[in-house]
């Protein structure tokens, strides 16, 4: 489906109204907006700030499995987490990519990331201290991510609703992969069990507030939503996840740290308790148990690397001054 263009007349006066018009009819029919197309400078601002944080937190997402690369227990597990991180890479690259599109700067980007300016996914703040814990976050963090991100494919920008599709498939490996090494665990000694357990206690409600504020208290979510660059509320989204995630854990074998938690014959829904948003605020602005460590990390990345950016981008000009 393409949309119709919504460039600029090359002479006259801008009829801002009527591109407004336009814009709006865009995202009325269901059509995408492309990077060429005339969009509001909210609109824009927006995409700009979710794609960075979403960019961000697929990056910063890579350290806290990553930290097992080096010990994992056999080398199938190895190659699987290998392959996992770098798909993490990957997400991020399409992500700063898509963030390029909308006049956004790359290293410009990171530099806010590690000032702080710009924020990522609070559950990457979390330590990773056993390996039930790549395994839980491949079948709980990963899962959140994927009911997030599924309806983002239909998300009104149009790289960035494209970049979520491939991600979406990466994303379903990730979550497999968590689960199967969960069942395996499960299946094992009663020290594995427990530590998957274990697991799963620091973890749930974390994922559970991957999922940002509740509705009442999310100031952008309704415009997002008229922009169509959300699809759907945050407690939406929590309530899908809870829902999916019960039976999961079921056959899995493990409890979930909620007493309240219950099946609601009525809707068929799953109640459940109220989340330490105390906790939230604390970790995303900054004060969770691994922010700091995060950031370095990032940060000494970047440092230690510029010389690859420098040589790249010194190659890059001069192939460019030969070819002209
Ligand atoms: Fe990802
Ligand atoms: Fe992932």
């Amino acid at each position: 489906m393409s949309a119709p263009a919504l460039e600029r007349p090359a002479d006259g006066p801008v009829d801002t109204a009527a591109l407004q018009q336009q814009f709006d009819a865009v995202i009325a029919a269901g059509h995408r907006i492309e990077p060429r197309d005339w969009m509001p400078e909210g609109y824009r601002k927006t995409l700009i700030r979710q794609i960075a944080q979403h960019a961000h937190s697929e990056i910063i997402g890579m350290q806290p499995e990553g930290d097992w690369l080096l010990s994992a227990p056999s080398l199938r597990r190895k190659a699987i987490l290998l392959a996992k991180v770098q798909d993490e890479a990957g997400h991020g690259m399409y992500l700063y990519s898509a963030a390029e599109t909308l006049g956004a700067d790359r290293a410009d980007l990171t530099d806010k990331l590690i000032t702080r300016k710009q924020k990522y996914s609070s559950i990457f703040n979390y330590p990773t201290p056993t390996y039930a814990d790549v395994g839980v976050i491949g079948w709980l963090v990963d899962g959140a991510a994927i009911c997030n991100q599924v309806p983002l494919c239909r998300s009104s920008y149009g790289p960035y609703a494209r970049a979520m599709i491939r991600v979406c498939k990466e994303e379903s490996f990730h979550q497999r992969q968590g689960y199967e090494l969960l069942m395996t665990m499960m299946r094992g000694t009663p020290e594995q069990r427990a530590m998957v357990q274990d697991a799963v206690d620091r973890w749930w409600w974390p994922s559970l507030m991957m999922f940002g504020p509740p509705d009442d208290d999310s100031p952008n979510s309704a415009q997002s939503m008229a922009w169509g660059i959300k699809r759907h509320s945050n407690d939406e989204l929590r309530q899908r996840y809870v829902d999916m995630s019960v039976p999961q854990a079921e056959v899995l074998g493990v409890t979930l740290p909620d007493p309240e938690l219950a099946l609601d014959p009525a809707t068929g829904r799953h109640r459940f308790g109220a989340i330490d948003w105390d906790e939230f605020k604390q970790v995303i602005s900054g004060s969770g148990p691994a922010n700091a460590e995060r950031i370095a990390r990032r940060r000494a990345a970047r440092d230690d690397n510029a010389w690859v950016t420098e040589a790249a981008t010194a190659y890059a000009a001069k192939h460019a001054a030969d070819a002209a």
